[in-house]
């Protein structure tokens, strides 16, 4: 696996930067250097040496993609972008590992398999289901499912951190349930699926371990930090109820890891990721 013929699409994001670090000497662009959505900019890039695109660039706003210019830029990346890096995976026999999410479906089912018809709740929902089907049809593609990725970036795990350290005793949703993905996990479990040149095709990946709600996974957040800090639950309605411009979240997020783990790859247990990512921001 020469890994110097990969390039990493949306290099600065959370997923980006965790790639950046598994692939040291990938090729990687940010938007101003190929903006994913200018297919212009994708033809005309210098393909010539690249076998691999790991698309880690997305409009990943969930509710910024509810109002009329977001939704808009949430399908150009997500959707519009996508496809111009399918049609040149397509026509330069190149491998395209692209990024899905638990929010193309409604969560209704659980937990959710890779062969789930899609069903969005939300405009961001819909802008990845697009963007699968699109990636979907090309002969060498790898689509990976992941769930409330946590990484180098603006995530739930900071948010809350920040909010321990001012000493804010937060109301969290309780009825949203769900796994997190750590960057870190979720690069070993791509690396995991080209090492073994895995089947084309869709996989989830979450961390392993129970499956809980936002409001548990604080608790865990403020315990592992020691903030003696009182956290109440709330259900989603409440918890949204007289905001505008809120996008309507899956209450079942819980992807089913059965055909990773049967390709050999077992996922840490998030609590263990989430204790290590907690020491190491505390500690800057
Ligand atoms: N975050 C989650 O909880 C979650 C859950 C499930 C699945 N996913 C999926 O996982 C993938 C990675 O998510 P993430 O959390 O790493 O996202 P992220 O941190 O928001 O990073 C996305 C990156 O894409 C870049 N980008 C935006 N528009 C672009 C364009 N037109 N051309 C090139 N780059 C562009 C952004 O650059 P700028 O910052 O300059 O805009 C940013 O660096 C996405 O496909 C996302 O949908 C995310």
């Amino acid at each position: 696996m020469d890994t110097s013929k990969f390039l990493i699409t949306g290099a600065n994001g959370q997923l980006g930067l965790a790639l950046r670090a598994k692939y040291p000497d990938a090729k990687t662009t940010d938007q101003t250097q190929m903006d994913i959505t200018d297919s212009n900019a994708v033809s005309t890039f210098d393909w010539s040496n690249v076998t691999t695109i790991l698309n880690a660039a997305a409009y990943t706003d969930v509710d910024g993609a509810e109002t009329p210019e977001g939704r808009v830029a949430a399908w150009k990346i997500n959707a519009q972008g996508p496809s111009n890096l399918a049609k040149i995976a397509r026509e330069r026999d190149i491998l395209l590992i692209h990024l899905s999410s638990d929010y193309v479906f409604d969560g209704t089912q659980s937990p959710h398999l890779e062969s789930e018809a899609p069903s969005p709740l939300s405009s961001y929902g819909a802008s990845k289901a697009a963007g699968d089907m699109i990636v979907g049809v090309i002969p060498k593609y790898c689509l990976i499912r992941a769930s409330w990725i946590i990484g180098e970036g603006k995530n739930f795990v900071r948010t809350m951190l920040e909010l321990g350290k001012q000493g804010v005793a937060p109301t969290v949703v309780h009825d949203q349930i769900g796994r997190l993905t750590f960057t870190s996990e979720l690069v070993n479990a791509i690396d995991h699926l080209l090492k073994t040149n895995a089947a084309y095709g869709t996989y989830n990946v979450s961390n392993e371990g129970d499956p809980c709600s936002w409001a548990d996974i604080t608790r865990t957040i403020f315990k592992e930090a020691n903030y003696d800090l009182f956290v109440t639950n709330a259900t989603t309605a409440e918890y949204f109820a007289g905001k505008n411009g809120v996008a309507v979240r899956p209450l079942n997020s819980v992807l089913d890891l059965s055909k990773i783990k049967s390709t050999g790859f077992n996922s840490r247990n998030w609590h263990d990721d989430l204790k290590q990512y907690i020491k190491k921001e505390l500690g800057k």
